[in-house]
């Protein structure tokens, strides 16, 4: 008989019930089933309320990131992250930068964009105004949804019209921008343009269907900018002014060509994202609108994407960086306030509000970006990523904690980064004939 996903009441189920649930459907050994274990400090209740039909967690590598100045404020950056190097990466742009006084920022106030969608509507023109002429009474009526919000300074402050081509007729589209304070902004938002709905449908004489944020966050733009010193980047081979230039042609090379930006652009948010999973935030919210925001304003050129960050060769011949990105996300509700290790990493990283911590997420992308160049343009990524992986290998080759330098470095030594040779140089250690 065929095997059926159909689990009627699934998410009625204890944790335990779903566990033993799993272990027979894919035959797992006891010691798989530890891996869903909850860590201590990690409460299973608090999991099961997060999302549905918890089993258990999935818990990445965490690094902190070291060396991060901004503003002339001292900063230990906690980034989740699996993949290697992108922790020490983002610490030795760090240093770079710092050399020169760290990473200086700035931002918009944390405005968040709410969409309705109205259909149907007769005159898309005369409804427009309609709905602009009703701007405070619109704005009222969203901020008596959030007093709170509203007493700390942000709420609903704006209505845009937008009349909108589309493959199935025109359409209304209605911005509420929101100032979502601390917050992410997702609930308030979307409670708002809910609330509106109705009373712009009844001005516009449509129907108002989607009512949802935009993760296009135009308006909560964080940016940051450094000085890498040319003296700091010469390599063995290679002056610091010369890998200014590789730079500057790493960076031409992502502004030509979208095949290329698009990596440029990942490796930016490998320190964003990183940062952005470590404080509980939400990186598909901010991965969907940095890409879209990089196309977006490469759209105004007639291009298809753009760098994120941007690079220049200063008078004294030193690397000038910057970033601007949006930067949707919160230090209250959501995750945040709620996964216990998010709730440490942003006591670690010390940021007192929202804006602080987009800042340092443009500052630790521009950092990322940096570092990711400048191997990139002189002697390529995959030493020190192949530096991680021999360790990697040497440990999973059942080398002791106290011979996994010793087994990874005869392994780069050798240009064999194998874990048949890694299990051979193990086997020898432990006085085990090889084979
Ligand atoms: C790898 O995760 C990121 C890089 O590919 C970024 C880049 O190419 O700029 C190294």
């Amino acid at each position: 008989m065929t095997r059926s996903s159909e689990i009627s009441g699934f998410y009625r189920r204890t944790i335990e019930e779903r566990r033993a649930l799993l272990r027979e459907w894919a035959d797992l050994s006891e010691e798989e089933l530890r891996a869903y274990e909850f860590p201590p400090g990690i409460p299973a209740p608090t999991v099961d309320r997060m999302i549905e039909n918890v089993v258990g967690v999935m818990p990445l590598p965490l690094g902190i990131a070291t060396n991060f100045r901004i503003n002339g404020k001292d900063y230990l950056v906690p980034m989740a992250i699996e993949e290697p190097s992108v922790v020490a990466a983002a610490s030795n742009a760090a240093k770079v930068a710092r050399a020169a006084g760290g990473f200086s920022t700035s931002s918009t106030p944390p405005v968040m964009i709410g969409q309705v969608q109205i259909l149907d509507v007769p005159d898309p023109a005369a409804a427009r105004h309609r709905i602009l002429d009703r701007r405070e009474e619109l704005l009222a009526a969203a901020n008596a949804v959030d007093p709170v919000l509203v007493k700390f300074g942000g709420g609903a402050k704006e209505v845009e019209v937008r009349l909108l081509p589309s493959s199935r007729g025109p359409m209304v589209v209605v911005h509420l921008l929101v100032d979502a304070r601390d917050a992410g902004g997702m609930n308030a938002v979307n409670t708002m343009c809910e609330k509106l709905a109705p009373e712009l449908a009844r001005l516009a004489g449509g129907r108002a269907v989607l009512r949802i944020i935009s993760n296009l966050a135009v308006h909560r733009l964080a940016r940051a900018r450094a000085t890498f010193r040319a003296e700091l980047l010469a390599t063995p081979t290679a002056s610091g002014s010369q890998v200014v230039d590789a730079i500057l042609d790493a960076y031409a090379f992502a502004a030509a060509d979208p095949f290329r930006c698009a990596t440029h652009n990942k490796g930016i948010m490998n320190g964003v994202s990183s940062v952005v999973v470590a404080t509980g935030n939400d990186f598909r919210a901010i991965e969907s609108g940095a890409h879209t925001f990089a196309a977006w304003q490469a759209s105004h050129d007639h291009a298809v994407v753009r760098p994120l960050t941007s690079y220049e060769k200063d008078r004294a011949g030193d690397l000038v960086g910057s970033i601007e990105l949006p930067v949707p996300v919160g230090l209250i509700g959501g995750a945040t306030a709620v996964h216990p290790t998010a709730k440490a990493n942003v006591k670690v990283l010390g940021v007192k509000s929202a804006r602080e911590l987009g800042e340092l997420l443009a500052a630790v992308g521009l950092a990322q970006n940096f570092a990711a160049l400048r191997a990139l343009a002189t002697e390529g990524i995959q030493r020190g990523h192949m530096e991680l992986h021999a360790r990697n290998l040497a440990a999973s080759a059942g080398a002791r904690p106290d011979e996994v330098d010793r087994v990874a470095a005869t392994l780069l030594e050798e240009k064999a980064i194998r874990f048949d040779r890694a299990k051979e140089i193990v086997e020898t250690l432990h006085g085990r004939p090889a084979g």
